[in-house]
């Protein structure tokens, strides 16, 4: 199935000069959604996966769902001050100040396979975040998985040495 039609263009959100990729279309189809999840796993490859980590919010979405499928368990990586037990704390760079990145400090093993999942990768410094979350507790980051990646801003560089896959580009 194209899933290009089912993410919805929006100008100028969340401010002036900024092309927002809507994927609630996506989200609103159950058979998009199925069909997506399916190719997401196909980029996986049949790898072993112990745990898929996912970037609150957007990466919830399907973060869980390709869990359940990889039978594998999931790990939010959340905004700060959200998750209530020990944490590790990354912070990153935001086209405009900082922000910062936790994951329970428990949440993987040393030498785990860790699947990482975004909704998106635009300039990388997230994904970066959370790769460096993954690797602080000794986890093995096998492949960094979005629905969809902003080309131009070129947010795989920051993933250098890193298999990133990516369903839709723009
Ligand atoms: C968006 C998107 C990715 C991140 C990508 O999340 O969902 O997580 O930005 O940007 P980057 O590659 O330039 O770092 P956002 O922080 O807007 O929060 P949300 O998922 O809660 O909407
Ligand atoms: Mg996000």
């Amino acid at each position: 199935m194209d899933l290009y039609k089912y993410i919805r263009n929006i100008e100028h959100f969340p401010k002036a000069g900024v092309h927002f990729k809507d994927i609630t279309p996506l989200l609103a189809d159950s058979a998009a959604m199925e069909s997506c999840v399916e190719q997401l796993l196909a980029m996986i490859e049949n790898q072993k996966i112990d745990k898929v980590a996912a970037i609150e919010s957007r990466g919830f979405f399907f973060g869980t769902l390709l869990a359940q499928k990889l039978n594998a368990g999931f790990v939010p990586v959340r905004k700060p001050g959200k998750l209530p037990y020990k944490t590790l704390k990354e912070p990153y760079q935001l086209e405009y100040g900082m922000d910062a990145l936790e994951i329970h400090e428990d949440a993987i093993l040393k030498g785990e396979r860790v699947l990482l999942h975004d909704d998106v990768l635009a300039t990388g410094g997230t994904a970066k975040a959370a790769c460096n979350l993954i690797e602080g507790l000794g986890g093995v980051v096998v492949q960094c998985n979005f629905l969809l990646e902003i080309e131009f801003l070129n947010g795989i560089k920051k993933l250098q040495n890193k298999p990133v896959k990516s369903l839709l580009k723009f």
